[in-house]
């Protein structure tokens, strides 16, 4: 089976794979690997031309980031120029490791997303970030001061390429007035489909730019649950999981995503090399239209109006 290919967020912008591996469980937050497990896991990605590593400084409490540069570190200096990485930045958590915060809040002022910026410099053990990211909007933020701290990292070298997570329309435009944004990291899948309504969708198709989808098959929502809708939704997977050549549930709703026409790029969450495998049966599958809305009529509920 071929490799995974890159593509741009934009047409001038920076390249992704068009699957990217999210990290957010590889470490405390979840499986908790060991460096080499991480390493190995690493590595497996890049065989399936999995180049793209999503990160934030929050995972893991803060550690993961470092336990991810560990594992690069021990793979080799060579390979930093084969994988792209992501980051995020201006969440605070409460944790033992950071002291000074004394409540789950946003801080997007220019001084903090260098510092946080320049702390995941050190952490992931690299001179730049492929792209940083805006966690969450703040309902303090000002576009002025997030252009700034964009402008002094460019310039220093430090971050090449910009973008946010879980802006709103509004949101985004209000901070593309003066920075050059490639992506909105967005929630989507079956059971989460606000994107497609609230105008998020349509303002990347409007300016070419591709959202990058966190929770793309929907995580612990859809694999945990035991609600109504998520039962009735799962059903309705697995059949088609069988219809399209008995593959898994995964491939369905990656598929299922794959199929919009904002070219989306899913970060998938998985510490699993089976189901990194099955990512590219998902981008071979060409989901039937009627079976798409099938699948969109059992997470919601109702035919649609
Ligand atoms: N920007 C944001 O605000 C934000 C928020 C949340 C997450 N993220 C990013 O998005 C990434 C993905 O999020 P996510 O973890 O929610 O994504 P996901 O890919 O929707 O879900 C992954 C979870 O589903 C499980 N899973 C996958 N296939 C399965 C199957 N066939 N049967 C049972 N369980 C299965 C995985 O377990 P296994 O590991 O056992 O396969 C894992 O726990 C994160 O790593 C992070 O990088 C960003």
């Amino acid at each position: 089976m071929k490799t995974i290919d890159k593509v741009q967020l934009t047409p001038d912008g920076p390249s992704l794979s068009r699957i990217v591996a999210g990290v957010m469980t590889w470490g405390e937050w979840g499986v908790d690997y060991s460096t080499e497990q991480m390493a190995n896991l690493i590595g497996h990605c890049l065989d399936l031309g999995i180049t793209t590593f999503d990160h934030a400084d929050i995972y893991g409490h803060y550690s993961t980031e470092a336990a991810f540069g560990e594992a690069l570190a021990q793979l080799g200096t060579s390979v930093r120029a084969q994988i792209e990485l992501v980051t995020k930045c201006g969440i605070l958590l409460e944790t033992h490791r950071r002291p000074d915060i004394r409540v789950h809040s946003y801080e997007l002022s220019a001084d903090y997303i260098v510092a946080c910026a320049e702390r995941s410099l050190v952490n992931l053990r690299t001179d730049y970030i492929d792209l940083l990211l805006v966690h969450r909007p703040s309902p303090l933020m000002h576009p002025d001061e997030i252009a700034e701290a964009f402008s002094r990292l460019e310039k220093a070298g430090k971050a090449r390429a910009f973008g946010v997570s879980n802006f709103t329309p509004s949101q985004f435009s209000l901070l593309q007035d003066s920075v050059e944004l490639v992506t909105n990291q967005v929630e989507c899948h079956p059971l989460h489909t606000d994107c497609f309504y609230d105008g998020t969708f349509d303002q990347l198709l409007r300016a070419k730019i591709r959202p990058m989808i966190w929770s793309p098959l929907g995580g612990a929502k859809y694999f945990k649950s035991e609600g109504t809708s998520v039962l009735r939704l799962r059903d309705v997977v697995k059949t088609m999981a069988k219809k399209y050549g008995d593959v898994g549930e995964d491939v369905i709703l990656l598929a299922w995503l794959l199929k919009h026409p904002v070219q989306p790029i899913p970060v998938v969450g998985t510490t699993k090399t089976n189901r990194l495998d099955n990512t590219r049966l998902a981008l071979e599958l060409e989901m039937e239209t009627q079976d798409w809305f099938i699948i969109l009529e059992a997470a919601v509920g109702h035919e649609v109006a």
